[in-house]
């Protein structure tokens, strides 16, 4: 299959404003062809990486996200896809040393999310809306008592889906700041839909603090809800397809 993100991106495309964040959505649905030479671009830690996923959808989730991330990288930084070097934080999350650029990834069935910023610190999340029969008993267990309440009063039609949309809000901003589910998902709480707006309600009990923080869902297709995470308010975010 061809390469369908036009070459070369239309002229500022590749330029981000300091109050800009763009966030790509990439689908993950590609023929043996295109999979054989997406994995062509991989490094060889990234190829060894990608071996070690016994299971092979979750391989192939991995290569295709990653050769993805390097030629979307590789646009904005005027690169060759292979020489897009990646560093990692002291707590893991992948920088890009040396380039203004700051980017957040995440991937699932079906669909990757990739967000890019000039020197913020971002945090995106996707998830597959799927059936998740404890998904009750795990907002009890992980989440705020609040948001618990919250997505066990709605009817069961709509907290399933709720429960998604609470997952990828709290894994967004644990990823913003660069830290992983064991900082603890319960330190801080998020608005709950399908009737309160996306946000921040406190971080480690403090309103004012997460009130200075944006946190927005980001519209995807019928199967997935995906969520935003950035410190500072009145970013200008663009939302596009991979495909156009
Ligand atoms: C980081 C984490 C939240 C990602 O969640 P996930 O649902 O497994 O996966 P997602 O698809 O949403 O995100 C994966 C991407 O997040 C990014 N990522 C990895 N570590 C990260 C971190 N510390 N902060 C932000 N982003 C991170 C990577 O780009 C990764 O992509 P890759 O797997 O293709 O390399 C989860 O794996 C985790 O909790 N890891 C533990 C990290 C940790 O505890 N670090 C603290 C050490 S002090």
């Amino acid at each position: 299959m061809p390469e369908r993100l036009p070459t070369p991106l239309p002229r500022g495309e590749r330029c981000i404003a300091p109050d800009e964040i763009h966030i790509w959505t990439v689908p993950l649905c590609v023929d043996p062809a295109e999979l054989i030479r997406l994995g062509g671009m991989l490094s060889d830690s990234e190829r060894e990486r990608a071996a070690r996923y016994l299971y092979a959808p979750a391989r192939e989730q991995f290569a295709i996200t990653r050769a993805r991330l390097r030629l979307l990288l590789a646009r904005y930084l005027g690169l060759d896809p292979t020489r897009v070097t990646f560093g990692t934080s002291n707590t893991g999350k992948p920088t890009l040393p040396g380039t203004p650029l700051s980017f957040n990834v995440s991937h699932t069935r079906g669909l990757a999310l990739i967000a890019l910023a000039v020197g913020l610190e971002l945090g995106v999340d996707v998830e597959s809306v799927r059936e998740q029969p404890t998904h009750l008993e795990m907002a009890t267990r992980y989440f705020t008592p609040g948001e618990a309440r919250r997505l066990n009063a709605l009817p069961p039609t709509e907290s399933v889906r709720a429960f998604f949309h609470v997952w990828t809000r709290k894994e967004a901003f644990l990823k913003a700041i660069g830290l992983g589910l064991s900082h603890g998902l319960e330190r801080f709480e998020v608005s709950v839909p399908p009737d309160e707006p996306c946000r921040l309600l406190h971080i480690d009990g403090d309103a004012e603090v997460a009130a200075k923080w944006t946190l927005m869902n980001l519209e995807l297709d019928a199967g997935h809800v995906g969520a935003l995470a950035v410190e500072g308010l009145g970013y200008r975010v663009r939302v596009r397809g991979w495909e156009t």
